[in-house]
């Protein structure tokens, strides 16, 4: 039986959506290739953004038809008025995930019938403000029956799914969870990401990835037990002074917005062990690199480099194996993000929010503990 062609608008026409040459992130080239739907409409104030894409996008032999009676549009609230089926949200916290009018479009397109999969981070305003909200969006979720996604898509990385077998299999508690996540910073750099009061900062913004990983993996954590210190640009010793910021994108930001160089935290789970975050910005050029190690009683395992089209789990196992020696798990070209939009689309023509690995409810969760690491750390000016 054939399905019905899903209505899909785009808000933001940006790199999320529709990539840049030296990010791996692409959501409509997913999407076409998953098939079945139809784009009716893209939003981008910049409509020179939007044009360039959508022309790309028209042009190829394979999927131009399925832009072929997409408009370009200024304002979110004209693709509501277009009821699709589907709305990807994607564009800086900044224009979202707030109960500003305006701002509140996760609300008013669930609130609207309309499916909603949206980026990370959340928002940008403080937990406080954020969680009404949220739990505004979530009730309209449930009365209307509406599938929301949120964009953690290491939840659905190969890797990760094996760790979690992995974990299960041995049994016992997680006593050591320690995350590494390096920003490469001087090529093809977002100005955005270098202003904390747009971006919301490092761990917020970036590192909010290796958090959600925390509590995936190992479970939620224990807030009062965070501590975090932070390198910033303005410490003494000019340990934090960067020299190689790309197309200047730090000049106009005053110091005090400026992002910290290196994040460190550390934390108890509430029922497990202990966890670690570094976030630094230091490597050359715009590989990012991240590592995540994950240590029970007898068991070791290392995701290494998950934003890679490779990457490898690095396992150290008592049971069965050598315990002196390292057994690698390699995923080649594992496709993280189809995996996510694969399965955001099934649970959309199903209607079964069950099948989605991050909700809004619990990406909340991740957002509150990006926050207090971020509190914990800046510098009361
Ligand atoms: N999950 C991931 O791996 C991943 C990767 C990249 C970005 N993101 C997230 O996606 C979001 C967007 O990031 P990006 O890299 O695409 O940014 P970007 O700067 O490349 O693009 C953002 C676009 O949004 C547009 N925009 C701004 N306000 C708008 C509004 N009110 N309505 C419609 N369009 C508007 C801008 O004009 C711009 O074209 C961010 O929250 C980011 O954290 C997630």
């Amino acid at each position: 039986m054939s399905q019905a062609t899903l209505k899909i608008g785009f808000v933001g026409a940006g790199a999320i959506h529709f990539g840049r040459p030296e990010v791996p992130w692409d959501h409509a080239s997913r999407l076409e290739k998953i098939g079945g739907l139809e784009v009716i409409g893209i939003v981008d104030p910049d409509t020179c953004r939007s044009e360039e894409v959508l022309n790309e996008r028209l042009a190829s032999p394979d999927h131009g038809h399925i832009y072929a009676n997409c408009r370009l549009l200024t304002d979110y609230r004209e693709l509501l008025g277009m009821k699709p089926d589907v709305v990807f949200i994607g564009i800086p916290p900044a224009y979202r995930g707030s109960p500003k009018e305006g701002k509140n479009l996760e609300l008013e397109f669930a609130r609207a019938g309309i499916h909603v999969f949206v980026e990370k981070p959340l928002s940008l305003v403080p937990p406080e403000e954020f969680t009404p909200y949220a739990g505004a969006v979530a009730d309209a979720c449930r009365t209307n029956n509406i599938v929301l996604s949120v964009g953690y898509m290491f939840r659905y990385h190969a890797a990760v799914l094996k760790m979690k077998e992995l974990i299960a299999q041995h049994g016992g508690k997680v006593m050591a969870f320690n995350a590494r996540y390096y920003f490469a910073y001087t090529e093809g750099v977002n100005k955005y990401w270098f202003n904390t009061e747009f971006s919301g900062g490092p761990i917020v913004e970036q590192a909010t990835h290796f958090c959600d990983l925390a509590r995936y993996i190992v479970g939620d954590i224990d807030m009062t037990s965070l501590h975090t210190i932070m390198l910033n640009d303005t410490d003494k010793g000019d340990a934090g002074k960067l020299m190689y910021v790309a197309d200047k994108a730090e000049d106009d930001i005053p110091a005090n917005k400026r992002i910290p160089r290196v994040t460190l935290s550390h934390w108890r789970f509430q029922d497990s062990g202990l966890g670690t975050l570094m976030h630094s910005v230091t490597l050359p050029g715009s590989r990012y690199q991240a590592t995540i190690d994950v240590q029970l009683d007898g068991l070791q395992l290392s995701l290494i480099d998950p934003y890679e089209s490779t990457s490898v789990l690095r396992v150290r196992n008592l049971k069965g194996g050598n315990p002196n020696q390292d057994q690698d798990f390699v995923f080649e070209n594992d496709d993280t993000y189809l995996r996510e939009l694969e399965t955001f689309i099934k649970a959309v023509r199903q209607r079964n929010q069950s099948l989605i690995k991050s909700s809004y409810e619990d990406a909340m969760k991740t957002y509150e503990l990006t926050w207090a690491i971020r509190r914990q750390g800046e510098v009361k000016i």
